[in-house]
């Protein structure tokens, strides 16, 4: 696999990107691929959380802090030859930090919690994904539903992503407390053990569904 980058993107603070790059990151270590972490957001979770983990043994690298008018230059470098960076947005599509992932990324993912204000802001994501598309061909984006309640509701939301021009990624992540619970851990839920079983399985369908997209070009 060449060099790829996996962007982070949403809108709306409190969507999941910091909890889906993390997650991501357990999935990849789990099975011993390589990879390394951006942090792009001055809030600097993913470092924090990334730090803890590693400092447990998890076989999840210390993020790097990417910020400012190199930012896409960091991260191409960050993947260089034949590696794959995980990079966790700021929850803004105005911040520059944002935009510079967007220009170098092989593949945006949207976490979006099936709730009526996520969905309206994701609309403004989804446009600027559109118009990066229509200047980067090979940019292939996808909405994540996460937090996804097990209701019929929450079923009809979900229903409805489809009606966004975006696809819909081939995995979701339920609302567990087991993904947040992993960071005061330190970690992800693969540190969690059999009591996390369910969160480890959609994150394992996560990985699969990212290196299977990662690996084919877009149709
Ligand atoms: N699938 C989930 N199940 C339960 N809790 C979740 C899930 N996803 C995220 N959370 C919780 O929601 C909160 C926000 O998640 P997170 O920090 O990952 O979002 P974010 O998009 O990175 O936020 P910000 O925009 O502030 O960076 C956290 O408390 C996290 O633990
Ligand atoms: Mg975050």
């Amino acid at each position: 696999m060449a060099g790829r980058i996996v962007a982070v993107v949403s809108q709306k603070g409190g969507a999941g990107k910091t909890t889906v790059v993390m997650q991501m990151a357990g999935g990849l270590a789990e099975q011993g691929r390589s990879f390394s972490i951006a942090d792009l957001d001055p809030q600097e979770s993913a470092l924090r959380w990334s730090e803890l983990a590693a400092a447990a043994g998890t076989g999840i690298p210390v993020a790097e802090g990417v910020d400012g008018k190199d930012a896409g230059d960091r991260l191409r470098a960050m993947a260089g030859g034949r590696g794959l960076v995980l990079a966790d947005c700021p929850p803004s599509i105005e911040h520059p930090n944002t935009l510079a992932a967007l220009e170098v990324a092989d593949l945006v993912l949207v976490p979006v919690v099936p709730s009526p204000t996520d969905l309206w802001s994701t609309r403004a994501v989804e446009k600027l994904i559109l118009q990066v598309q229509a200047r980067r061909k090979s940019l292939k984006a996808f909405l994540l539903p996460n937090r996804v309640l097990r209701t019929r509701l929450a079923g009809e939301i979900v229903d409805f992503l489809h009606e966004f021009s975006l696809p819909v990624a081939g995995a979701a992540l339920a609302q567990r407390n087991a993904f947040a619970e992993s960071a005061l851990v330190g970690g992800s839920v693969f540190q969690l053990g059999r009591a996390a079983d369910s969160a480890q399985e959609e994150v394992r369908g996560l990985v699969k569904a990212l290196l299977k997209e990662l690996e084919t070009k877009k149709k």
